[in-house]
This record gives C-alpha cells, sequence and structure tokens, in this order.
C-alpha cells in the first residue's frame, strides 16, 4: 500500500504578511492510497548538460532535504518531468486545475495547489519539507493529524529519479505542480531512510 499527499496553499486564507504559514493540508479524503508495488524499473541516466533553471531548483531543494538526512540525491529525469508536464496541462485544461488522481500512477507524487500567489520551485519543495517537523524517525510516525507523506516521498531513499513540471491556470493566479518520482516511495510500513 502506497499513500500520496496533497498541498494546497492560498493566499485567500492568508494573513497577508504571513502568507507562508498559511499552508492547508488537505486531509485524508485525498490521502491514502492503496498500490501494488511495482516491478523496479531501471532509471534512465540524467541527460548530460545544463537543466533549466526551474528543473534545477527543484532537484537541489530536494537534494538538500536528502542530505541533511544522509540520503543520497535524486537525479533529474527529462522523461518524468515530460509525464508530469503533460498531467499538470491536462489537469489545467479537462479538470479545472484540481489535484491529479495519482492513485494508479506507477511513480510517486507530490502535488501543490498555490493560489493568488507565484511559488517557485524552491519555495514549493520548501512547503513539503516543512512536514519535517511532525515526522519521527526514531518510530517512522507523524504527529497525530498532520501528514508526513510528501516530506517522506522528497526523503524516500530508493527514489533515484525526479521529474516535475507546474502549470499556471486562469482562474485567480492558480498555480498546480506536480513532482513524479521513480521509483515510487512511501509503502505504508516502511522507513523512508
Ligand atoms: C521531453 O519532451 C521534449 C519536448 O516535447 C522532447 O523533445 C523530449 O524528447 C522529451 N524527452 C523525453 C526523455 O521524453
Ligand atoms: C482515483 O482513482 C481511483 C482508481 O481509478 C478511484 O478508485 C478513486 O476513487 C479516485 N479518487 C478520487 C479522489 O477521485
Ligand atoms: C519519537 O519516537 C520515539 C519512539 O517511540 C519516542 O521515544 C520519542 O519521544 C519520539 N520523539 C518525539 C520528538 O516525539
Amino acid at each position: 500500500m502506497r499513500a500520496t499527499f496533497f498541498h494546497r496553499v492560498s493566499e485567500a486564507l492568508a494573513m497577508p504578511q504571513l502568507a507562508f504559514l498559511c499552508l492547508i493540508l488537505l486531509a485524508a479524503s485525498h490521502g491514502a492510497v492503496q498500490a501494488i508495488r511495482p516491478a523496479v524499473t531501471t532509471p534512465s541516466p540524467t541527460p548530460t548538460g545544463i537543466l533549466p533553471a526551474a528543473s534545477q531548483e527543484y532537484l537541489d531543494a530536494h537534494n538538500e532535504a536528502r542530505a541533511e538526512v544522509g540520503v543520497g540525491p535524486l537525479r533529474w529525469s527529462q522523461a518524468l518531468a515530460n509525464q508530469s508536464s503533460r498531467l499538470v496541462r491536462y489537469q489545467r485544461d479537462k479538470m479545472a486545475c484540481e489535484f491529479a488522481n495519482l492513485s494508479n500512477s506507477k511513480y510517486g507524487g507530490n502535488q501543490m495547489i498555490a493560489t493568488g500567489q507565484v511559488m517557485s520551485p524552491r519555495a514549493i519543495v520548501e512547503d513539503w519539507v516543512e512536514e519535517k517537523r511532525f515526522y519521527n524517525h526514531t518510530d517512522n510516525s507523524c504527529a497525530p493529524n498532520k501528514q508526513c507523506g510528501a516530506y517522506t516521498q522528497v526523503v524516500w531513499k530508493t527514489s533515484m529519479e525526479l521529474g516535475c513540471a507546474q502549470a499556471t491556470c486562469v482562474k485567480s493566479k492558480t498555480s498546480l505542480t506536480i513532482c513524479f518520482y521513480n521509483p515510487p516511495g512511501n509503502f505504508v510500513g516502511e522507513s523512508p531512510y
């Protein structure tokens, strides 16, 4: 069984001077999903050359959080980035820019909807990593009524590849961001590292 988690940041609900503190974690209705553990796929090699700035920023923010707990870095995967790009555009164009249903995804996924503000790749990843303070690695638990799954996917040791994309939606400066992780993490009962 695998769980995916979702974040929504909305300026409309924030104290204006403290928008970052207003973090609404979507509750369990979007939370745990069941998944068959997929066969391990062979990661494709990272293309050589310089990554686009946004890709590098997603990657760096992930790898800093991983390094903090002694987990090795992710590699950028253009194939995963393309898939997330297709999905965010589909959600934008056909699904009113709502969260994607990743129940049947063979990848791990983190999602973010930001309303009324532009969020940089780093700010998005840091928002997921904020869950770290609720996560207890000693017994692999999350504080009551909190979610830790976005964070645990970020630092999941056996996830090797990352690809992310963002779509800007028409309605009220909303953006939807999805990151995919391969192989996926968040297997229930397993520790991320
Ligand atoms: C990703 O998409 C770009 C643009 O459509 C394409 O040129 C490239 O070959 C794709 N890369 C992979 C690895 O799928
Ligand atoms: C997501 O898709 C799965 C499988 O297709 C379905 O069972 C589930 O109800 C969907 N979840 C939501 C929130 O729509
Ligand atoms: C983490 O879990 C361990 C083992 O259950 C417990 O002893 C410890 O107090 C917990 N730490 C925090 C900060 O809650």
